[in-house]
């Protein structure tokens, strides 16, 4: 099999490498493409286009196949702790005794936050979105840690802007929880585990004796693993692109919980409660639901339908409908918008429309019933996301930061006005 790939334009033959994966992956390599012939590629939302090699995370969309590392989602979720992965993510191996001891150690070490963070804190209006406060919080980690800067400065600083941010996340984000609703922030509480923690910080409340529920911290540690990693999707480019400017990795990571925000990405799993929602309080007939969703002049879509890269099924989405029956059976919580989901699902994967365009139920279907079964509100199921997926933007931003890659600065081609002369205002 040829190596390479053959451009003809303008009667002219250009060879272009073709470079392959560990998976059989194949890409055509055009760097030198435009200073040969001039020609730049055009891919809107880069849906066919490769924007880095990785060593992370292996996705076939076909087959519904998603690894870490090597090692399959299905056994990570049922066998691993989120701090595991995260250290496997980041450092590329699973880790040893001794090295999970000393990663836990640090990052239990690190996970107050300054007091001056409570002032800026206080500064949101308590209806701010979590995601807003939480995005900007990580932003000013950078103002308490300014060695934090310069990406460059050393491994050990690298590791501990690293151990930062892993531990602190979760205390922030609970806090931006606190704000929203006019309450008193928890101090992290270190003699539990990294879940156990974020949920009491969550959810006590003074004079309480709060100890999370194990079925609860159980499916919280699932739930963050399923959401740990996804190569390059839309935050995740972000993380790497705006690293690639050798921005901090706090700026970084803002900017990616920035990118995750919107209802098309993270911000689905908000967006699909709120739709079941809606479909209830309307009397639970999905049909209207779905032909506003196949109506070209209706912006509406089926939240948690459809992925750009999984054509068969999400296999996070497989893992977690199992688990919300069983989390809701555990916990005895009867939700009757687990049943509506379970209705538009068999409803949607049985219609032409859906069909057609391998339209399947994505992570974000069925993550917001089990977050309501362990109590979180609506607005948080999208910081939930983050918390999950930061593991994976650190190890992105450690790869691309270590293969020395380029600034990221894709091209265009212009369609605005030639140039013209500038007219005074008067002759307007
Ligand atoms: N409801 C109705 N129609 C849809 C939907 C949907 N949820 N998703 C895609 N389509 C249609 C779309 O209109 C298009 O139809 P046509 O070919 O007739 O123009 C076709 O399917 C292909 O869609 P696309 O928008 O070109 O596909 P994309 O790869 O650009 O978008 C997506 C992927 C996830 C943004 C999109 O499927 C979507 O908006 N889904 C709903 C939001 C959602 O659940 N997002 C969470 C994704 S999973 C979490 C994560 O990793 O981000």
């Amino acid at each position: 099999m040829s190596d390479k790939a053959i451009i003809t334009y303008n009667g002219q033959s250009y060879e272009l490498p073709v470079i392959e994966g560990t998976e059989n992956e194949k890409a055509v390599d055009i760097s030198k493409l435009r200073a040969e012939s001039g020609l730049i590629t055009l891919d809107f939302g880069y849906k066919n286009t490769g924007a880095t090699t990785s060593a992370i995370t292996f996705l076939d969309g076909e087959e519904g196949i998603l690894r870490y590392r090597g090692y399959s989602i299905e056994e990570l979720a049922e066998s691993a702790s989120f701090l595991e992965v995260a250290y496997l993510l980041i450092f590329g191996e699973l880790p040893t005794k001794s090295e999970f001891e000393k990663f836990n150690a640090d990052i239990t070490k690190h996970t107050l936050v300054h007091e001056e963070i409570k002032n800026i804190l206080d500064g949101f209006p308590s209806k701010s979105h979590p995601m807003g406060v939480l995005s900007s919080l990580i932003s000013s980690l950078t103002a308490f840690y300014p060695e934090s800067l310069d990406p460059n400065r050393s491994a050990d600083q690298v590791y501990l802007s690293v151990i930062r941010i892993l531990a602190k996340m979760p205390t922030i984000a609970a806090w931006a929880y606190k704000n929203e609703l006019g309450h008193p922030v928890n101090y992290p509480d270190n003699s539990l585990d990294y879940c156990s923690n974020f949920l009491k910080m969550m959810f006590a409340i003074p004079s309480d004796v709060y100890k999370a529920d194990s079925v609860v911290a159980d499916a919280l540690n699932k739930l963050l693993i399923l959401h740990a990693d996804h190569e390059q999707n839309c935050s995740t480019s972000t993380v790497r692109i705006v690293g690639s400017s050798h921005a901090s990795l706090y700026s970084a990571i803002s900017a990616g919980i920035s990118a995750l925000w919107g209802p098309l990405h993270g911000g689905a799993n908000q967006a699909v409660i709120e739709m079941l929602e809606a479909i209830r309080k309307d009397g639970g007939g999905v049909q209207k639901f779905m032909d506003k969703a196949k109506d070209k002049d209706d912006p509406f879509r089926l939240m948690g339908f459809g992925h750009r890269v999984y054509k068969n099924f999400d296999p996070r989405a497989k893992i977690i409908k199992k688990a919300a029956d069983s989390v809701l059976a555990k916990l005895g919580v009867n939700d009757p918008v687990l049943e509506i989901a379970k209705g538009l699902e068999e409803v949607a994967l049985s219609d032409p429309y859906f069909v057609e365009r391998k339209l399947y139920p994505n992570v974000d279907f069925y993550s917001g019933i089990i977050y309501r079964a362990l109590g979180i509100p609506t607005q948080m199921f999208t910081v939930m996301f983050a918390l999950g997926r930061l593991p994976g933007w650190i190890a992105q931003w450690k790869e691309m930061r270590e293969n020395n890659e380029p600034i990221g600065r894709p091209r265009q081609i212009y369609t605005g006005a030639k140039a013209r002369p500038f007219t005074n205002i008067g002759d307007r």
